[in-house]
C-alpha cells in the first residue's frame, strides 16, 4: 500500500498519510474557523489584501493555490481569482472543496469568482491569454525549514509535496507576464535571494509579503 491515500468520505475527498497520526486533510471553505477569518479576520485590512491591493473586480492569478485559503480570501473580497495548482492530488482536493462551498448559500458568490486550473503555473504564464493585474506567489521555498509554526494541513502538505525547487523560474515568469504587481508570500525571516528587490514589504507575525510593483 502506498503511504498517501486519497479517499472519498461522507464529508468529502481526504488525503491521508498512513505513516502519521494526523487527521486526513480535507479542505473545507465552509468550516467555522475559516469563515471566522473571512468575516472577522480584517477583510481588506488583512495583510494579504493590502499586499494585493484587493478591490472589487481585481484580477488575480494565484500561481501556488495549495490549500486555497489565500485565493478564497481574495475572492471573498471581490477579486476574480484564477488559482493554479500543479499537484493533481491537491487540485482534486481543491475542486472537491470548491464544489461543496458552491452549495453553501453564503459562499456561492465567492466560489463563482474563482477558477481552478490544474497544471504548472510557469507553463500557464508563458502562454497567458489575459494578463492579470496581480500575480500571487506562495511557494514552498527550498530554504524553508521545518518550522514549529507550520501546523496541521500545511504540515501535511509539506510532507506530501516537499519544497518547490523552481521558485526563480516561477518568479521570472510572473515578473515578465505583463502584470502590474507580483506579490510573494514568504516566511518572515526567509533569506532566499531573488534577483530583483521588492518595491515594499509588509510584515506580519511569522510571514511577510514582498510586493513588486512593475511600471
Ligand atoms: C505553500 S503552498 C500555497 C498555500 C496557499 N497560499 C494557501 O493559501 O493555502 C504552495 C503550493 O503551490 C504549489 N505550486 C508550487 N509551484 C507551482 C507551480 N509552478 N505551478 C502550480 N502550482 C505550484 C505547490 O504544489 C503547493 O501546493
Amino acid at each position: 500500500m502506498s503511504r498517501y491515500v486519497l479517499q472519498t468520505t461522507a464529508s468529502g475527498l481526504c488525503l491521508e498519510d498512513t505513516f502519521s497520526d494526523q487527521h486526513p486533510t480535507l479542505l473545507d471553505f465552509t468550516s467555522g474557523q475559516f469563515n471566522y477569518r473571512l468575516k472577522k479576520g480584517g477583510g481588506r485590512r488583512e495583510l494579504l489584501a493590502k499586499a494585493v491591493g484587493a478591490k472589487d473586480g481585481t484580477n488575480v492569478i494565484d500561481c501556488t493555490a495549495g490549500l486555497g485559503r489565500d485565493a478564497f480570501l481574495l475572492a471573498s473580497l471581490g477579486c476574480r481569482v484564477t488559482m493554479i495548482e500543479r499537484s493533481p492530488v491537491v487540485a482534486l482536493l481543491l475542486d472537491d472543496a470548491l464544489e461543496r462551498a458552491l452549495h453553501h448559500e453564503d459562499l456561492a458568490e465567492t466560489v463563482a469568482r474563482i477558477e481552478l486550473v490544474s497544471g504548472n503555473a510557469i507553463d500557464y504564464l508563458n502562454d497567458v491569454q489575459t494578463v492579470p493585474e496581480v500575480i500571487m506567489l506562495d511557494p514552498m521555498f527550498p530554504a524553508r525549514k521545518k518550522s514549529a509554526r507550520v501546523k496541521g494541513d500545511m504540515q501535511m502538505m509539506q510532507r506530501f509535496l516537499g519544497t518547490d525547487g523552481d521558485v526563480d523560474t516561477l518568479f521570472a515568469a510572473a515578473y515578465s507576464s505583463g502584470c502590474s504587481r507580483v506579490v510573494l508570500k514568504r516566511p518572515l525571516h526567509d533569506k532566499y535571494e531573488l534577483p530583483i528587490k521588492p518595491t515594499n514589504t509588509l510584515r506580519g507575525g511569522s510571514i511577510r509579503f514582498d510586493v513588486f510593483v512593475i511600471s
